[in-house]
């Protein structure tokens, strides 16, 4: 099953200072979802933000909220996120020891459930919940940072996601490092959804922003053809 290219800006990398301008503009410069990466300092060694920043940004768009918690335990915080106004939320695998019942505890709150996967965590952990599962992130970078390089080894994973799900229709996002160099090779081998931080958002302004989601989308359009 194909999925449509869905590009994803990364607020990590936004000005925080003026946060809800930041998302309208990257939205009306032709972002599809708006993801949101929420770190602990705990399960990964940065702090970002939380719900109530989710939740002061809600009222600025209707685009998807693509929520990503990098946090442990995660279980106590999904209501919280579910109720700022995330569409999907995605959990670790490695976050804590029953990935089954998070998975339970989104799709009750009636939000999309995703799942992510650090580098070094094999696709096999995910072989007994793909029927519970509408999204699969494959991390690009080893998870706590915007700027880092894309780590190659994850395209052969991308591909043997996209061989395991068959004809479910689940999307395959990957995050870390996604520029107009890397995102061809990322859509080739089975990806839809591209996590863009510092792509976009180093861009600086929104007629930049415009210029970048076109090329990204373009590339990824055209290594799948
Ligand atoms: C990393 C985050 C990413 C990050 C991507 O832990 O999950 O979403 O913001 O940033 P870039 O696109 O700069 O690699
Ligand atoms: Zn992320």
């Amino acid at each position: 099953m194909t999925l449509p290219i869905r590009i994803a800006p990364s607020v990590l990398a936004a000005d925080f200072s003026r946060l809800g301008e930041e998302v309208r503009d990257v939205v009306e410069a032709g972002a599809d979802w708006v993801h949101l990466d929420i770190m602990d300092g705990h399960f990964v060694p940065n702090i970002s933000f939380g719900p109530d920043v989710i939740k002061a940004l809600r009222p600025h768009t209707k685009a998807i909220f693509d929520c990503h918690l990098m946090i442990a335990p995660v279980d106590p915080y999904l209501e919280a996120f579910a109720k700022a106004g995330c569409d999907s939320i995605t959990v670790h695998a490695e976050a804590g020891p029953h990935l089954h019942r998070s998975l339970q505890t989104i799709r009750a709150l009636g939000k999309k459930v995703g799942v992510t996967l650090n580098p070094a965590t094999p696709l096999s952990v995910l072989e007994n919940v793909l029927d519970d599962i509408d999204l699969i992130l494959i991390m690009s970078v080893n998870p706590g940072f915007g700027g880092q390089k894309f780590i190659p080894a994850m395209l052969d994973k991308i591909a043997a996601t996209k061989a395991m799900i068959g004809h479910r229709p689940i999307e395959i996002e990957v995050d870390g490092g996604i520029t107009a160099d890397t995102i061809g090779a990322a859509a080739k081998v089975g990806a839809n959804v591209f996590v863009a931080g510092s792509a976009i958002f180093g861009m600086g302004d929104r007629t930049a922003y415009r210029t970048e989601i076109a090329t990204l989308r373009r590339n990824a359009e055209t290594a799948r053809t």
